[in-house]
């Protein structure tokens, strides 16, 4: 085949799970990308702390420990990078884009930490920054919100973006583990890290609820705008009380954009990641093991579902192998891709703000007139009750009380209200419902 300009020269900043596959489709799909982009892909160079290790099918001649000077290299025209974390990478990737290179990354902790800087670098040296592969691994995800959905008015994103805390919940669900064995379990199918911290405490699905909050509605949002809660204290009774509720516990990341008084600009943006109860006839519900599912909700587009594997070295390098032809392609035509534009500067909300249900499970006293105090502790906070039912019998009986959809910051002092009644003898789980109404 005939191209009509030379190579164009790719950097490898990382060759570790991802790196690897990233290497192995350049070398096994050489015509095929060659011919989408109109001319070849060519490793420049691969930058790693250990150039020692062996890496099957990686060119050892290829390696370098020098990834600064990797990056501002005269024949390099587009730099990968699959470091992760802050440092280095921010680093490399403004170096990149300083010297005129189009920088594809899957580093999600640097783009919800600081993301604004690389997109202020961007559109200074008029560079491409790509990063489908930073949420939800291998489902496009981000080029849609980017791309397809920049015409219509998005004003909900609500998902599974966590592989590892979904494979535990699903577990937990499935044979009534308790979160340690599950997560035990995880972490020997290779699910789980050594320190699963980033993924059980939620502050991987939080970066990707940053990142995608700040795609669907324009505005910036940052890692610490979200709220955050985990996983670690969801128990076997909470995972229980779910399935006498006909509900399954996930861990959701949460993007709403919240109307103003005339329903049609938005007020803020409430963006938070938390374990909550879905209905089983949720879509959401039969994400199982370690897929991910995002939902998409826009005016005029309706409903959209998104659906696949979230992670793993295969998955994640073909969103970057998606990018890089992209990038390739406004390269070698000299027209650089879109740049986000946070033009909307909406308030993040308070998570007091939030309008949320609440599910609450309550140890109480086995004598008249429980019902009543529980009721008049949830009127004084102006929370209404959708449910109540009684779960048990004699002093094993358990009162559960679903709320209709109330200000978080009066569902949880409704809480604390019970927790101070002498006839509850235990809050004994309390989730936010999910999913209907
Ligand atoms: N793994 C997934 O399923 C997945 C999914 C989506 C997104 N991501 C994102 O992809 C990125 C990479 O993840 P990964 O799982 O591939 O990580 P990884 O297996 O830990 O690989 C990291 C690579 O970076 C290299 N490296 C570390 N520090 C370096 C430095 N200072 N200079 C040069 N090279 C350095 C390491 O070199 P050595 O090999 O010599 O140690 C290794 O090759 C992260 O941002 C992650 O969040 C991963």
């Amino acid at each position: 085949m005939k191209h009509e300009r030379g190579p164009l020269r790719v950097a490898l900043l990382g060759c570790g799970v991802v790196g690897t596959e990233v290497v192995r489709l350049l070398r096994e799909q050489a015509d095929d990308l060659a011919a989408r982009v109109g001319t070849p892909l060519e490793l420049a160079g691969i930058a790693v702390r250990r150039p020692d290790k062996v890496r099957a099918g990686v060119d050892r001649d290829l390696l370098t420990t020098d990834a600064q000077s990797l990056v501002t290299r005269d024949d390099v025209d587009i730099v990968v990078e699959v470091i992760g974390g802050i440092e280095p990478a921010r680093t490399l990737m403004l170096g990149a884009m300083k010297t005129g290179k189009s920088v594809i990354t899957a580093n999600k902790a640097l783009l919800a930490e600081d993301g604004a800087t690389l997109f202020a670098a961007a559109r200074e040296y008029g560079a491409d920054l790509y990063y489908e592969a930073s949420v939800a691994g291998a489902i496009p995800l981000l080029r849609p919100l980017r791309e397809s959905l920049v015409g219509d008015h998005v004003h909900r994103v609500l998902g599974i973006v966590n592989g590892t805390t979904n494979y535990i919940l699903d577990q937990m669900d499935t044979h009534g583990a308790g979160f340690n064995d599950a997560l035990e379990e995880a972490q020997a199918l290779g699910y789980a890290e050594a320190d699963p911290t980033a993924d059980v405490e939620g502050f991987d699905a939080a970066a990707k609820a940053a990142i995608l909050a700040q795609l669907a509605f324009h505005t910036p949002v940052t890692a610490a705008d979200v709220h955050r809660e985990g996983i670690t204290e969801v128990s076997a009774a909470d995972v229980a009380g779910a399935k006498g509720m006909d509900c399954v516990v996930k861990l959701l990341a949460i993007c709403e954009r919240v109307p103003s008084a005339d329903g049609r600009n938005g007020r803020g943006v409430s963006v938070r990641v938390y374990p909550a109860m879905i209905p089983r006839s949720h879509p959401l519900a039969s994400v199982r093991e370690a897929y991910n599912a995002v939902f998409v909700e826009a005016e005029s587009a309706g409903s959209l579902m998104f659906y696949g594997a979230g992670a793993g070295g295969a998955p994640t390098a073909s969103a970057i192998l998606g990018d890089l032809v992209a990038v390739a392609r406004n390269v070698a035509g000299g027209t650089p891709g879109p740049v986000e534009v946070t033009y909307a500067k909406l308030p993040v909300l308070p998570m007091g703000e939030t309008v949320t249900r609440y599910y609450i499970q309550l140890d109480v006293a086995d004598e008249a007139g429980v019902l009543a105090t529980v009721a008049e502790e949830f009127a004084q906070h102006g929370v209404s009750i959708q449910a109540v039912r009684q779960v048990g019998l004699g002093e094993e009986a358990k009162l559960v009380v679903v709320t209709h959809r109330a200000p978080d910051a009066a569902l949880s002092t409704t809480v604390e209200g019970l927790r101070g009644l002498d006839i509850v003898r235990e809050v004994a789980s309390v989730m936010r419902v999910e999913g209907e109404e």
